[in-house]
């Protein structure tokens, strides 16, 4: 078998087209993220051994309450940011500002965003979780970084990545160039030396076609009508206007969630719901939906809010929530024409099944 690439080796040929300061700055920033990776991949590996299950007794910025493993990952990524010349600042789903490099605050030319832990509630049910990470301009180079520094749509993202904490510790990235797979050695980083990743992928493409979907099928009496409509269709199967069965999906863990949808298409859903009219949706726009939204277009899927694409949203606040409809681009496509027209006739309502999700009639 031939020698696999290194993660800066891997980097330094995606980003050949770069000019070499912007490919060295965005390689030793990948490089720092993905040591913390390396770190939380370790101790989220240990389990009940690292001390880290369980909750913090704290809550983070939208008053949730914290798991250990989500304090222990979000200062293992602020410590290797810190360290990186080439990040100003980051915010973080545990904290509610943004926080100042201590030596690169004004030089830096990157800020991160990052939710350290994806996936808490599966902690301690042994079920993969994750890290997601999205790198953006720091566009006033020179000055510090304030809450409106972040305020940049999706697109403008240098990098989107995450890392899943699976069986296998993959982490999947882009720098706009097409999506690269890279799993973790677990083997290396013996005497201090940092651990290895070794690129297993490239050219990640999602199906254009899938028979499978993921949504919190609890929440269906609060979805919106397009979101009926399609749910619906795909559960009356071969019996409804689909013709042909569908299967479904639900780990609770984004990151897992993309990932199946990397490996093999499927649609991802975290819509919006009438639960709480001030939050329009379960998911965060900078650190969860924009850099999965990355991956998933620069992978040939679309990523949407159900009317535009989450790559356009300019946020309002670090901490935003937004509609999340995600995967395969037919799926993705006949979904975004349901939201177009809500009121059109409702077909599957034609086809009359048993089913859990056939919506009461009017
Ligand atoms: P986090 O653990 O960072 O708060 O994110 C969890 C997210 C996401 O990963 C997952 O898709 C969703 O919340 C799960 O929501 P439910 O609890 O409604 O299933
Ligand atoms: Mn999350
Ligand atoms: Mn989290």
């Amino acid at each position: 078998m031939h020698e696999m690439l290194t993660l800066e080796q891997a980097l330094a040929q995606n980003l050949s087209d770069a000019a070499p300061e912007v490919a060295t700055a965005l390689i030793d920033t990948i490089g720092a993220i993905a040591q913390a990776c390396a770190r939380i991949s370790d101790l989220a590996g240990q389990g009940m051994l690292a001390g880290a299950h369980g909750l913090a007794d704290s809550a983070n910025s939208q008053g949730e309450a914290q798991k250990k493993l989500d304090v222990l990952s979000d200062e293992l990524m602020s410590h290797h940011l810190d360290g990186c010349r080439h990040v100003a600042g980051w915010a973080s789903e545990e904290h509610e500002c943004h926080l100042l490099s201590k030596q690169h605050a004004r030089k830096g030319r990157y800020l991160v965003v990052y939710d350290p832990l994806d996936g808490s509630s599966n902690i301690e049910a042994n079920i993969s979780i994750g890290t997601i990470f999205s790198v953006l301009p720091h566009v006033y180079s020179g000055m510090l970084p304030t809450d409106s520094s972040y305020m940049q749509p999706g697109h403008e993202q240098l990098v989107a990545g995450y890392v899943l904490y699976g069986p296998a510790t993959i982490m999947v990235l882009s720098c706009r160039r097409g999506v690269l797979m890279f799993t973790l050695d677990k083997r290396s980083g013996a005497h201090g030396e940092p651990m290895r990743w070794l690129l297993t992928q490239e050219a990640v493409q999602i199906p254009a076609h899938t028979k499978e979907f993921a949504i919190n099928a609890s929440n269906q009496r609060f979805w919106e009508k397009p979101v009926q409509r399609y749910i619906a269709e795909c559960v009356a199967g071969e019996n409804g206007p689909r013709m042909k069965d569908f299967n479904m999906r639900w780990v609770a863990s984004m990151v897992a969630e993309v990932h199946r949808i990397m490996t093999r298409g499927g649609v991802f859903m975290y819509p919006r719901d009438t639960r709480e009219p001030r939050k329009p949706g379960r998911l965060r726009l900078m650190y969860e939906a924009a850099p999965m939204a990355m991956l998933v277009e620069q992978a040939g899927g679309r990523a949407v809010n159900g009317t535009s694409e989450l790559l356009d949203l300019i946020p309002d606040t670090l901490h935003q929530r937004v509609p999340v409809i995600l995967g395969s681009r037919e799926e993705i496509d006949r979904i975004v024409s349901y939201h177009a027209d809500p009121h059109e006739n409702v077909s599957w309502q034609l086809f009359k099944t048993r089913s859990l999700f056939v919506q009461p009639q009017a």
